[in-house]
Protein backbone atom coordinates (compact mmCIF):
# COMPACT_ATOMS: atom_id res chain seq x y z
CA UNK A 1 0.00 0.00 0.00
CA UNK A 2 1.32 3.33 -1.01
CA UNK A 3 3.05 4.79 2.21
CA UNK A 4 0.98 8.12 2.70
CA UNK A 5 -1.86 6.52 2.46
CA UNK A 6 -0.55 3.63 4.45
CA UNK A 7 -0.19 6.01 7.99
CA UNK A 8 -3.14 7.58 7.14
CA UNK A 9 -5.00 4.75 7.95
CA UNK A 10 -3.25 4.18 10.95
CA UNK A 11 -6.82 5.28 13.44
CA UNK A 12 -7.04 3.83 16.68
CA UNK A 13 -9.97 2.72 18.04
CA UNK A 14 -11.09 4.42 21.11
CA UNK A 15 -11.21 1.85 24.38
CA UNK A 16 -14.81 2.30 24.99
CA UNK A 17 -15.29 1.48 21.48
CA UNK A 18 -13.48 -1.92 21.63
CA UNK A 19 -15.13 -2.16 24.71
CA UNK A 20 -18.46 -2.47 23.39
CA UNK A 21 -17.55 -4.71 20.29
CA UNK A 22 -16.65 -7.06 22.90
CA UNK A 23 -20.04 -6.49 24.76
CA UNK A 24 -21.76 -7.13 21.43
CA UNK A 25 -19.64 -10.74 20.74
CA UNK A 26 -20.78 -11.67 24.18
CA UNK A 27 -24.26 -11.12 23.36
CA UNK A 28 -24.34 -13.30 20.37
CA UNK A 29 -22.36 -15.89 22.43
CA UNK A 30 -23.39 -15.68 25.59
CA UNK A 31 -21.12 -17.30 28.21
CA UNK A 32 -18.95 -18.53 25.10
CA UNK A 33 -14.96 -18.21 26.07
CA UNK A 34 -13.13 -17.71 22.50
CA UNK A 35 -10.60 -20.38 22.19
CA UNK A 36 -8.31 -18.42 19.46
CA UNK A 37 -9.12 -14.75 18.11
CA UNK A 38 -7.62 -12.99 15.58
CA UNK A 39 -7.06 -9.16 15.25
CA UNK A 40 -5.43 -7.89 11.40
CA UNK A 41 -4.32 -4.64 11.37
CA UNK A 42 -4.19 -4.95 14.92
CA UNK A 43 -2.38 -1.82 15.75
CA UNK A 44 -1.08 -1.72 19.16
CA UNK A 45 -3.43 -5.00 20.29
CA UNK A 46 -5.95 -2.91 22.17
CA UNK A 47 -8.71 -5.71 20.82
CA UNK A 48 -6.69 -8.04 23.17
CA UNK A 49 -7.45 -6.09 26.46
CA UNK A 50 -10.25 -7.70 27.89
CA UNK A 51 -10.43 -10.72 30.54
CA UNK A 52 -11.80 -13.73 30.59
CA UNK A 53 -12.73 -13.39 26.69
CA UNK A 54 -10.57 -15.51 25.18
CA UNK A 55 -7.81 -18.33 25.18
CA UNK A 56 -5.13 -17.04 23.02
CA UNK A 57 -4.98 -13.75 21.07
CA UNK A 58 -3.15 -13.15 17.99
CA UNK A 59 -2.88 -9.67 15.89
CA UNK A 60 -1.18 -9.45 12.72
CA UNK A 61 0.38 -5.43 12.18
CA UNK A 62 2.59 -4.49 9.52
CA UNK A 63 3.80 -1.80 11.22
CA UNK A 64 6.71 -3.02 13.12
CA UNK A 65 7.00 0.57 15.50
CA UNK A 66 2.46 0.40 16.43
CA UNK A 67 3.63 -3.32 16.93
CA UNK A 68 5.98 -2.30 19.57
CA UNK A 69 4.19 -0.14 21.94
CA UNK A 70 1.59 -2.83 22.69
CA UNK A 71 1.54 -3.50 26.08
CA UNK A 72 -0.10 -7.41 25.78
CA UNK A 73 -1.86 -9.67 28.34
CA UNK A 74 0.04 -12.78 28.64
CA UNK A 75 -2.35 -14.39 26.57
CA UNK A 76 -1.83 -12.07 23.78
CA UNK A 77 0.81 -11.49 21.16
CA UNK A 78 1.24 -9.48 17.96
CA UNK A 79 3.05 -10.63 14.90
CA UNK A 80 4.46 -7.96 12.94
CA UNK A 81 3.26 -9.35 9.21
CA UNK A 82 0.99 -8.69 6.35
CA UNK A 83 -2.73 -9.46 7.33
CA UNK A 84 -3.21 -10.68 3.63
CA UNK A 85 -0.29 -13.20 3.29
CA UNK A 86 -1.63 -14.51 6.78
CA UNK A 87 -1.78 -18.32 6.66
CA UNK A 88 -3.79 -18.91 9.64
CA UNK A 89 -6.91 -20.24 9.47
CA UNK A 90 -9.57 -21.93 11.58
CA UNK A 91 -10.26 -18.97 14.74
CA UNK A 92 -12.93 -19.08 16.48
CA UNK A 93 -13.53 -15.15 16.43
CA UNK A 94 -11.71 -12.37 14.31
CA UNK A 95 -12.38 -9.05 16.04
CA UNK A 96 -10.89 -5.53 14.53
CA UNK A 97 -11.01 -2.35 13.03
CA UNK A 98 -9.29 -2.72 9.43
CA UNK A 99 -7.56 -0.18 8.03
CA UNK A 100 -10.00 2.32 5.44
CA UNK A 101 -8.23 2.73 1.84
CA UNK A 102 -9.68 3.09 -1.36
CA UNK A 103 -8.93 1.11 -3.90
CA UNK A 104 -6.85 4.10 -5.39
CA UNK A 105 -4.42 4.30 -2.61
CA UNK A 106 -3.67 0.42 -2.88
CA UNK A 107 -0.53 -0.62 -4.73
CA UNK A 108 -1.60 -2.98 -7.13
CA UNK A 109 0.83 -5.76 -7.13
CA UNK A 110 -0.54 -6.28 -3.09
CA UNK A 111 -4.33 -5.58 -4.07
CA UNK A 112 -4.29 -8.34 -6.73
CA UNK A 113 -2.22 -11.20 -4.41
CA UNK A 114 -4.24 -10.51 -1.59
CA UNK A 115 -7.61 -11.05 -4.31
CA UNK A 116 -6.17 -13.82 -5.49
CA UNK A 117 -5.38 -15.51 -2.39
CA UNK A 118 -9.27 -14.87 -1.16
CA UNK A 119 -10.73 -16.60 -4.41
CA UNK A 120 -8.18 -19.25 -4.19
CA UNK A 121 -9.20 -20.17 -0.48
CA UNK A 122 -13.02 -20.46 -1.63
CA UNK A 123 -14.23 -16.95 -0.94
CA UNK A 124 -15.58 -14.37 -2.95
CA UNK A 125 -14.61 -12.76 -6.06
CA UNK A 126 -13.99 -9.08 -4.88
CA UNK A 127 -13.91 -6.29 -7.57
CA UNK A 128 -10.65 -4.59 -8.14
CA UNK A 129 -12.34 -1.31 -6.40
CA UNK A 130 -12.69 -2.81 -3.00
CA UNK A 131 -11.65 -0.77 -0.48
CA UNK A 132 -8.89 -1.80 1.58
CA UNK A 133 -11.72 -2.92 5.10
CA UNK A 134 -13.86 -5.16 2.13
CA UNK A 135 -10.36 -7.16 1.16
CA UNK A 136 -9.94 -7.56 5.45
CA UNK A 137 -13.46 -8.30 6.14
CA UNK A 138 -13.32 -11.29 3.69
CA UNK A 139 -10.00 -12.25 4.98
CA UNK A 140 -11.40 -12.24 7.95
CA UNK A 141 -14.32 -14.98 6.91
CA UNK A 142 -11.74 -17.07 5.14
CA UNK A 143 -9.60 -17.34 8.56
CA UNK A 144 -12.46 -18.42 10.60
CA UNK A 145 -13.81 -21.63 11.29
CA UNK A 146 -17.08 -23.03 10.38
CA UNK A 147 -19.06 -21.86 12.90
CA UNK A 148 -16.90 -19.24 13.86
CA UNK A 149 -17.79 -15.30 13.86
CA UNK A 150 -16.30 -12.11 12.82
CA UNK A 151 -16.72 -8.74 14.79
CA UNK A 152 -15.55 -5.39 13.14
CA UNK A 153 -15.61 -1.83 13.48
CA UNK A 154 -16.12 -0.71 9.21
CA UNK A 155 -17.54 2.33 7.83
CA UNK A 156 -21.39 1.14 6.94
CA UNK A 157 -20.91 1.83 3.64
CA UNK A 158 -20.25 -1.96 2.81
CA UNK A 159 -23.79 -2.86 3.21
CA UNK A 160 -24.73 -0.82 -0.24
CA UNK A 161 -21.74 0.11 -2.36
CA UNK A 162 -21.35 -1.67 -5.60
CA UNK A 163 -17.98 -2.19 -4.39
CA UNK A 164 -18.97 -4.75 -1.52
CA UNK A 165 -21.84 -6.54 -3.78
CA UNK A 166 -19.21 -9.86 -4.26
CA UNK A 167 -18.98 -9.64 -0.39
CA UNK A 168 -22.63 -9.24 0.66
CA UNK A 169 -23.30 -11.72 -1.90
CA UNK A 170 -21.18 -14.30 -0.74
CA UNK A 171 -22.28 -14.12 2.87
CA UNK A 172 -26.23 -14.46 1.32
CA UNK A 173 -24.91 -17.55 0.07
CA UNK A 174 -23.60 -19.00 2.95
CA UNK A 175 -26.68 -17.91 5.39
CA UNK A 176 -24.42 -16.59 7.93
CA UNK A 177 -26.20 -14.06 10.10
CA UNK A 178 -24.82 -10.75 9.59
CA UNK A 179 -25.98 -7.29 12.16
CA UNK A 180 -24.77 -4.01 10.66
CA UNK A 181 -24.95 -1.45 13.89
CA UNK A 182 -24.42 2.51 12.73
CA UNK A 183 -22.65 4.78 14.94
CA UNK A 184 -25.45 7.58 15.93
CA UNK A 185 -21.70 9.68 16.32
CA UNK A 186 -18.87 10.22 15.11
CA UNK A 187 -16.40 8.06 16.35
CA UNK A 188 -13.17 8.79 13.92
CA UNK A 189 -13.66 12.82 13.39
CA UNK A 190 -10.92 12.23 10.95
CA UNK A 191 -12.51 10.10 8.63
CA UNK A 192 -15.26 11.01 6.70
CA UNK A 193 -17.31 8.07 6.98
CA UNK A 194 -19.93 6.67 9.27
CA UNK A 195 -18.22 3.87 11.16
CA UNK A 196 -20.36 0.70 12.16
CA UNK A 197 -19.91 -2.11 14.00
CA UNK A 198 -20.61 -5.36 12.17
CA UNK A 199 -21.04 -8.71 13.06
CA UNK A 200 -21.38 -11.71 11.00
CA UNK A 201 -22.18 -15.04 12.72
CA UNK A 202 -21.15 -18.39 10.70
CA UNK A 203 -23.35 -20.23 13.49
CA UNK A 204 -26.42 -18.20 13.15
CA UNK A 205 -29.43 -20.39 12.18
CA UNK A 206 -31.61 -18.83 9.75
CA UNK A 207 -29.03 -16.25 8.72
CA UNK A 208 -30.60 -13.19 8.90
CA UNK A 209 -29.68 -9.65 8.01
CA UNK A 210 -30.03 -6.88 10.82
CA UNK A 211 -29.89 -3.43 10.23
CA UNK A 212 -30.13 -0.56 13.37
CA UNK A 213 -27.81 2.33 15.15
CA UNK A 214 -26.29 2.31 17.92
CA UNK A 215 -24.98 5.18 20.11
CA UNK A 216 -20.92 4.94 21.70
CA UNK A 217 -22.97 3.98 24.84
CA UNK A 218 -24.56 1.03 23.55
CA UNK A 219 -28.10 1.52 22.95
CA UNK A 220 -29.52 -0.28 19.89
CA UNK A 221 -32.18 0.80 17.64
CA UNK A 222 -33.54 -1.77 14.86
CA UNK A 223 -34.22 -0.39 11.27
CA UNK A 224 -36.12 -2.86 8.57
CA UNK A 225 -33.67 -1.83 5.97
CA UNK A 226 -29.66 -0.80 5.54
CA UNK A 227 -31.38 2.58 4.82
CA UNK A 228 -31.57 2.81 8.82
CA UNK A 229 -35.30 3.40 8.21
CA UNK A 230 -38.34 1.18 6.69
CA UNK A 231 -37.60 2.01 3.30
CA UNK A 232 -35.05 0.05 1.29
CA UNK A 233 -31.41 1.81 -0.04
CA UNK A 234 -31.69 3.05 -3.51
CA UNK A 235 -30.36 0.79 -6.11
CA UNK A 236 -27.11 1.42 -8.71
CA UNK A 237 -28.17 1.74 -12.39
CA UNK A 238 -27.11 3.08 -15.08
CA UNK A 239 -28.32 5.88 -17.12
CA UNK A 240 -30.34 5.55 -20.57
CA UNK A 241 -30.40 7.53 -24.03
CA UNK A 242 -33.40 8.80 -22.19
CA UNK A 243 -32.61 10.01 -19.52
CA UNK A 244 -28.53 10.28 -17.76
CA UNK A 245 -27.32 11.62 -14.48
CA UNK A 246 -23.84 12.54 -15.23
CA UNK A 247 -21.33 13.60 -12.84
CA UNK A 248 -20.23 17.30 -12.57
CA UNK A 249 -17.50 18.16 -15.00
CA UNK A 250 -13.56 18.32 -13.11
CA UNK A 251 -11.71 20.08 -15.67
CA UNK A 252 -8.62 20.07 -13.09
CA UNK A 253 -9.01 22.95 -10.00
CA UNK A 254 -11.78 25.12 -10.52
CA UNK A 255 -9.70 28.29 -9.42
CA UNK A 256 -7.87 27.57 -12.44
CA UNK A 257 -11.05 26.94 -15.31
CA UNK A 258 -14.23 28.12 -13.68
CA UNK A 259 -13.41 32.12 -12.66
CA UNK A 260 -15.41 34.57 -10.83
CA UNK A 261 -17.21 37.90 -12.58
CA UNK A 262 -14.25 39.54 -11.34
CA UNK A 263 -11.33 37.55 -12.92
CA UNK A 264 -13.77 37.40 -16.42
CA UNK A 265 -13.61 41.39 -16.66
CA UNK A 266 -10.12 41.29 -15.58
CA UNK A 267 -8.68 39.00 -18.69
CA UNK A 268 -11.13 40.58 -20.79
CA UNK A 269 -13.08 37.21 -21.01
CA UNK A 270 -16.15 37.24 -23.35
CA UNK A 271 -19.35 35.97 -22.48
CA UNK A 272 -20.52 33.10 -25.33
CA UNK A 273 -17.06 33.13 -26.69
CA UNK A 274 -14.25 32.52 -24.05
CA UNK A 275 -16.27 31.47 -21.18
CA UNK A 276 -19.86 29.97 -20.59
CA UNK A 277 -21.96 29.62 -17.52
CA UNK A 278 -21.15 26.90 -15.10
CA UNK A 279 -22.29 25.86 -11.33
CA UNK A 280 -19.88 24.25 -9.02
CA UNK A 281 -22.28 24.27 -5.86
CA UNK A 282 -26.22 24.85 -5.60
CA UNK A 283 -25.61 25.83 -1.54
CA UNK A 284 -26.54 29.25 -2.46
CA UNK A 285 -29.61 28.80 -4.19
CA UNK A 286 -32.99 28.46 -1.97
CA UNK A 287 -35.49 25.29 -2.04
CA UNK A 288 -37.92 27.71 -3.31
CA UNK A 289 -35.81 28.08 -6.69
CA UNK A 290 -37.26 26.10 -9.38
CA UNK A 291 -35.45 27.40 -12.39
CA UNK A 292 -31.78 28.90 -13.26
CA UNK A 293 -32.75 31.44 -15.65
CA UNK A 294 -30.26 34.16 -16.38
CA UNK A 295 -31.60 36.75 -13.62
CA UNK A 296 -31.08 34.29 -11.20
CA UNK A 297 -28.17 33.32 -12.74
CA UNK A 298 -26.50 36.81 -12.40
CA UNK A 299 -28.56 37.42 -9.20
CA UNK A 300 -26.59 34.03 -6.87
CA UNK A 301 -23.39 33.37 -8.53
CA UNK A 302 -22.32 36.49 -10.54
CA UNK A 303 -22.83 39.30 -8.70
CA UNK A 304 -22.08 37.14 -5.45
CA UNK A 305 -18.83 36.10 -6.56
CA UNK A 306 -19.26 32.70 -6.84
CA UNK A 307 -17.29 30.83 -9.92
CA UNK A 308 -19.40 30.85 -12.49
CA UNK A 309 -17.74 30.76 -15.68
CA UNK A 310 -16.37 27.72 -17.64
CA UNK A 311 -13.85 28.86 -20.09
CA UNK A 312 -13.90 27.42 -22.76
CA UNK A 313 -10.30 26.17 -23.48
CA UNK A 314 -12.02 22.92 -24.35
CA UNK A 315 -12.45 24.79 -28.31
CA UNK A 316 -10.60 23.43 -31.08
CA UNK A 317 -9.75 27.88 -31.50
CA UNK A 318 -9.18 29.91 -28.93
CA UNK A 319 -9.45 33.99 -28.53
CA UNK A 320 -6.07 35.53 -28.30
CA UNK A 321 -7.22 36.70 -24.75
CA UNK A 322 -8.16 33.33 -23.30
CA UNK A 323 -4.95 32.00 -24.63
CA UNK A 324 -3.59 35.19 -22.87
CA UNK A 325 -4.69 33.99 -19.36
CA UNK A 326 -3.87 30.26 -20.07
CA UNK A 327 -0.59 31.75 -20.29
CA UNK A 328 -0.84 33.50 -17.33
CA UNK A 329 -1.40 30.45 -15.48
CA UNK A 330 1.32 29.42 -12.95
CA UNK A 331 3.26 26.06 -13.88
CA UNK A 332 2.87 24.90 -10.14
CA UNK A 333 -0.86 25.69 -9.99
CA UNK A 334 -2.03 23.70 -13.15
CA UNK A 335 0.43 20.62 -12.53
CA UNK A 336 -1.18 20.35 -9.29
CA UNK A 337 -3.82 18.22 -10.80
CA UNK A 338 -2.94 14.71 -12.61
CA UNK A 339 -6.27 15.55 -14.86
CA UNK A 340 -4.18 18.36 -16.16
CA UNK A 341 -0.32 16.64 -16.25
CA UNK A 342 -1.89 13.93 -18.37
CA UNK A 343 -3.36 15.82 -21.19
CA UNK A 344 -1.31 17.13 -23.96
CA UNK A 345 -1.90 20.53 -23.93
CA UNK A 346 -2.79 20.89 -19.86
CA UNK A 347 -6.21 23.10 -20.32
CA UNK A 348 -7.73 21.34 -23.20
CA UNK A 349 -10.33 19.26 -21.30
CA UNK A 350 -13.21 16.91 -22.94
CA UNK A 351 -16.61 19.33 -22.46
CA UNK A 352 -19.72 18.37 -20.71
CA UNK A 353 -23.28 18.91 -22.61
CA UNK A 354 -25.60 21.44 -20.97
CA UNK A 355 -27.71 19.19 -18.94
CA UNK A 356 -31.63 19.92 -19.34
CA UNK A 357 -31.85 19.97 -15.28
CA UNK A 358 -29.03 20.41 -12.50
CA UNK A 359 -29.19 18.72 -9.04
CA UNK A 360 -26.70 18.83 -6.10
CA UNK A 361 -25.03 15.86 -4.96
CA UNK A 362 -25.44 16.30 -0.88
CA UNK A 363 -28.51 17.73 1.03
CA UNK A 364 -29.30 17.88 4.05
CA UNK A 365 -33.23 17.52 4.01
CA UNK A 366 -35.86 15.44 2.22
CA UNK A 367 -33.96 15.38 -0.95
CA UNK A 368 -31.06 17.51 -3.45
CA UNK A 369 -32.31 20.66 -4.83
CA UNK A 370 -33.19 20.25 -8.67
CA UNK A 371 -32.77 23.02 -10.89
CA UNK A 372 -34.36 23.75 -14.46
CA UNK A 373 -31.18 24.88 -16.49
CA UNK A 374 -32.64 27.53 -18.62
CA UNK A 375 -29.41 29.20 -18.74
CA UNK A 376 -27.84 26.49 -20.13
CA UNK A 377 -24.90 25.67 -17.17
CA UNK A 378 -22.40 23.65 -17.49
CA UNK A 379 -22.57 21.48 -13.67
CA UNK A 380 -19.47 21.03 -12.24
CA UNK A 381 -17.92 19.67 -9.31
CA UNK A 382 -20.80 18.67 -7.13
CA UNK A 383 -23.70 19.46 -8.82
CA UNK A 384 -25.15 16.31 -11.19
CA UNK A 385 -26.54 17.24 -14.66
CA UNK A 386 -29.44 15.27 -16.04
CA UNK A 387 -29.42 14.73 -20.00
CA UNK A 388 -32.65 14.13 -21.09
CA UNK A 389 -33.41 13.23 -25.13
CA UNK A 390 -36.82 15.02 -25.21
CA UNK A 391 -36.29 18.22 -22.51
CA UNK A 392 -38.90 20.39 -23.88
CA UNK A 393 -41.70 17.87 -22.98
CA UNK A 394 -40.10 15.99 -20.29
CA UNK A 395 -37.42 18.02 -18.49
CA UNK A 396 -40.18 20.48 -15.77
CA UNK A 397 -42.20 17.40 -15.20
CA UNK A 398 -39.28 15.42 -14.20
CA UNK A 399 -37.85 18.21 -12.37
CA UNK A 400 -40.77 18.19 -10.39
CA UNK A 401 -41.14 14.59 -9.69
CA UNK A 402 -37.31 14.52 -8.41
CA UNK A 403 -37.99 17.67 -6.19
CA UNK A 404 -41.61 15.34 -4.36
CA UNK A 405 -39.11 11.75 -4.38
CA UNK A 406 -38.26 11.16 -0.73
CA UNK A 407 -34.53 10.60 -0.88
CA UNK A 408 -34.04 11.17 2.67
CA UNK A 409 -36.32 7.63 3.72
CA UNK A 410 -33.77 5.76 1.25
CA UNK A 411 -29.81 6.66 1.51
CA UNK A 412 -27.82 5.52 4.28
CA UNK A 413 -27.06 8.86 6.45
CA UNK A 414 -24.21 10.04 7.27
CA UNK A 415 -23.44 11.01 11.06
CA UNK A 416 -22.50 14.68 10.61
CA UNK A 417 -26.33 15.09 9.02
CA UNK A 418 -24.90 15.17 5.10
CA UNK A 419 -26.44 13.11 2.74
CA UNK A 420 -25.49 12.04 -0.75
CA UNK A 421 -26.91 10.64 -3.47
CA UNK A 422 -24.50 9.12 -5.53
CA UNK A 423 -24.37 9.81 -9.48
CA UNK A 424 -25.99 5.65 -10.24
CA UNK A 425 -28.70 6.10 -7.82
CA UNK A 426 -29.61 8.95 -9.13
CA UNK A 427 -29.79 7.32 -12.04
CA UNK A 428 -32.04 4.61 -10.93
CA UNK A 429 -34.57 7.20 -9.48
CA UNK A 430 -35.07 8.33 -12.68
CA UNK A 431 -35.58 5.10 -14.55
CA UNK A 432 -38.19 5.03 -11.88
CA UNK A 433 -39.31 8.14 -12.27
CA UNK A 434 -39.42 7.96 -16.25
CA UNK A 435 -41.60 4.79 -15.92
CA UNK A 436 -44.27 6.41 -13.60
C1 LIG B 1 -7.69 1.49 11.45
S1 LIG B 1 -6.15 0.95 12.12
C2 LIG B 1 -6.70 0.09 13.53
C3 LIG B 1 -5.65 -0.27 14.50
C4 LIG B 1 -6.15 -1.03 15.72
N1 LIG B 1 -6.75 -2.29 15.30
C5 LIG B 1 -7.17 -0.23 16.47
O1 LIG B 1 -8.33 -0.63 16.44
O2 LIG B 1 -6.83 0.81 17.08
C6 LIG B 1 -5.67 -0.27 10.95
C7 LIG B 1 -4.33 -0.90 11.21
O3 LIG B 1 -4.06 -1.81 10.14
C8 LIG B 1 -2.66 -1.80 9.90
N2 LIG B 1 -2.45 -2.34 8.55
C9 LIG B 1 -2.65 -1.72 7.37
N3 LIG B 1 -2.38 -2.56 6.36
C10 LIG B 1 -2.01 -3.73 6.91
C11 LIG B 1 -1.62 -4.98 6.38
N4 LIG B 1 -1.56 -5.19 5.06
N5 LIG B 1 -1.31 -5.97 7.24
C12 LIG B 1 -1.36 -5.77 8.58
N6 LIG B 1 -1.72 -4.60 9.12
C13 LIG B 1 -2.04 -3.59 8.31
C14 LIG B 1 -2.29 -0.34 10.07
O4 LIG B 1 -0.90 -0.19 10.32
C15 LIG B 1 -3.16 0.04 11.25
O5 LIG B 1 -2.45 -0.15 12.46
Amino acid sequence: MKEAIFSRCQVETPPDVVQLVWSLISEQRPGEIFDSVLDLGAGDGRFSQISGAYRKYTGIERDETRALQANLPPEAELVVADALQWDGSDYSLCVGNPPYIRHHGLERSWRDSALQRIEASGGPALKKTANAFVIFLAQALMCTKADGIVAQVVPYEWVTRPSAKELREFIEAKGWGVDVYRFDSNIFPTVLTTASITIIDKNANPGQWRFGSITRSGAVKLASYASGTHSKVISYSDGSKACKAIRGLSPGGQEIFVLTEEERLFHSLKKGVDVRPCVTSLRSVSHELESLDKESFERLFVHTGARCWLIRSDKEKISPQLQRYLDSVDEAAWKKYSTCTQRALWWRYRPHPAPALLVASGFTTKGPKVLLNEVGAIAAGSVYGVLIEQEQQLAPGMAEKLRRYDFQRRLVHHSNGLKKVEVRQLNAVLADLLLD
